[in-house]
């Protein structure tokens, strides 16, 4: 296994490109099941989840080419005759129960492994199934597995979401894209990333109205597949935010490139708001040091409110900032795991519940660290950037999973970074 060595102290400079959103591409690869022609996916990003994804759709029987150097795929669903997701692939990326939606509408029936917990939480998929029986689906759950029916394939209804779920929406679009008649969804997700699905639908020949909202309208085609042919996937908003928290935590002056500033409004204000300085040009973001690193009160929020996939890395920051900061996590019960491992490195935080007090500003020191989920595994990162001493970070699996090349990016800002062989 890989592990990375970090010698912390060393300022950042010059830009690094952010690479397309990983929570973008995962439904967008999916939604090729709705297409009747071969669709060509751009700006897709080099990571884990994703491959495993596009493993799913080959033993699905899809078929795909991927050009990594122009990091584009092509992907044909037109011969799949396989509707069973199987536990092995959806364990290692929940996100694999996105094929519920397409594989009940367009195939009537399937079978999608339960995907199990995982670090931050339960992450129950009770909504989804609600969801799908709400289009008419049958559902029963059979030695850890989603058994869905719609032997007359789905019909329109009006899904109410309890929680705001992203991967839920997303399946409930796409499963009623193909379903017939009307289907309203109430209290959907609006994240990024969602939008750019219900829009490449839409080009596709989808009716589909209040895109980006929480109450959106979809008239399903009864069956007829759509004509997606080309997708540029949306940059990754939180990989943009991973890289401006880069150039925060070790005051420096960084530029991001082929962003969307629109998408993180929420964490720019939050850095602005710390002290730094934000500069937007066009799709660039650049960062400026701040004089004195001001505490920050965060609450994590659905979208447009600060994304929780952002919390770590915050946290990470927060323990550089002059005075105590507040962070409450309230989308996942479990979602404070690199706590424990910031302590390590001599980290000031106090948990009450779902809420942590960071005290700051606290010098960190090196020590041998264990990742354990994506997110918490680049707080990590960040916090070895300004560590004195060199830091290991083991299992990074887990980052590997949703960032491209972090370590060849950050050395390239001029991190000391090194991937090495356990
Ligand atoms: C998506 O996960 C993202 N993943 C997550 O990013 C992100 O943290 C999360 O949304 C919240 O923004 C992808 O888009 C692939 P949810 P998702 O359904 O859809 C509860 C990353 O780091 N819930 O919006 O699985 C759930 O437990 C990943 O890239 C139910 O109770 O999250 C949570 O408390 C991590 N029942 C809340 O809703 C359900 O059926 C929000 O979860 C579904 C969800």
């Amino acid at each position: 296994m890989d592990y990375l060595k970090i010698e912390g102290g060393h300022k950042l400079s010059g830009s690094v490109k952010i690479s397309g959103a990983k929570n973008a591409a995962l439904p967008l690869i999916v939604s090729t099941l709705l297409s009747k022609r071969e669709v060509e996916l751009r700006n897709v990003p080099d990571v884990v989840d994703i491959s495993t994804l596009l493993k799913l759709i080959e033993m699905l029987g899809g078929r795909y080419t991927r050009e990594m150097s122009s990091s584009k795929v092509v992907i044909d669903t037109k011969e799949v005759n396989e509707t069973k997701a199987i536990y092995d692939i959806v364990r290692k990326m929940r996100a694999s129960v996105l094929t519920l939606g397409p594989l009940l509408s367009r195939f009537g029936r399937c079978e999608v492994s339960l995907p199990g917990g995982c670090a931050i939480g339960a992450r129950p998929v009770d909504l989804h199934i609600k969801a799908m029986q709400t289009l008419g689906a049958e559902i029963e759950i059979k030695g850890g597995y989603i058994v869905a029916n719609a032997k007359d394939g789905l019909k329109g209804g009006v899904v109410v979401f309890d929680k705001i779920t992203v991967t839920g929406t997303e399946n409930v679009i796409m499963a009623a894209s193909l379903a017939k008649g009307t289907t309203k969804i109430v209290n959907a997700a609006k994240e990024p990333e969602v939008i750019q699905l219900c829009e490449v639908l839409q080009k596709g020949g989808l009716n589909i109205k209040g895109v980006g909202s929480d109450e959106i309208i979809i008239e399903g085609s009864g069956g007829e597949l759509f004509d997606i042919d080309s997708i540029d996937i949306i940059p990754d908003r939180i990989e943009a935010g991973t890289y401006l928290c880069a150039g925060a935590i070790t005051n420096s002056e960084i530029e991001i490139q082929d962003a969307e500033p629109n998408h993180l409004k929420s964490v720019l204000n939050k850095l602005e708001g710390m002290g730094f300085g934000i500069t937007i040009n066009g799709k660039n973001i650049s960062i400026s040091p701040a004089k004195i690193v001001k505490p920050v009160e965060i609450i994590t929020a659905e979208y447009p409110g600060f994304p929780t996939d952002m919390q770590a890395q915050f946290m990470a920051l927060a323990t550089q900032a002059d005075g105590s900061s507040i962070i409450e996590e309230r989308l996942f019960e479990n979602r404070f795991m690199h706590v424990s491992e910031l302590h390590r490195l001599g980290a000031s935080i106090h948990l009450r519940g779902n809420t942590a007090t960071i005290n700051g500003k606290t010098p960190l020191r090196n020590a041998e660290l264990m990742a354990t989920d994506l997110r918490a595994s680049s707080a990590l990162v960040l916090a070895a950037l300004v560590a004195k001493g060199e830091t290991s970070i083991h299992r990074i699996y887990h980052l590997d999973r949703g960032y491209e090349n972090l370590e060849v990016k950050l050395g390239a800002l001029g991190a000391k970074i090194e991937r090495l062989k356990e």
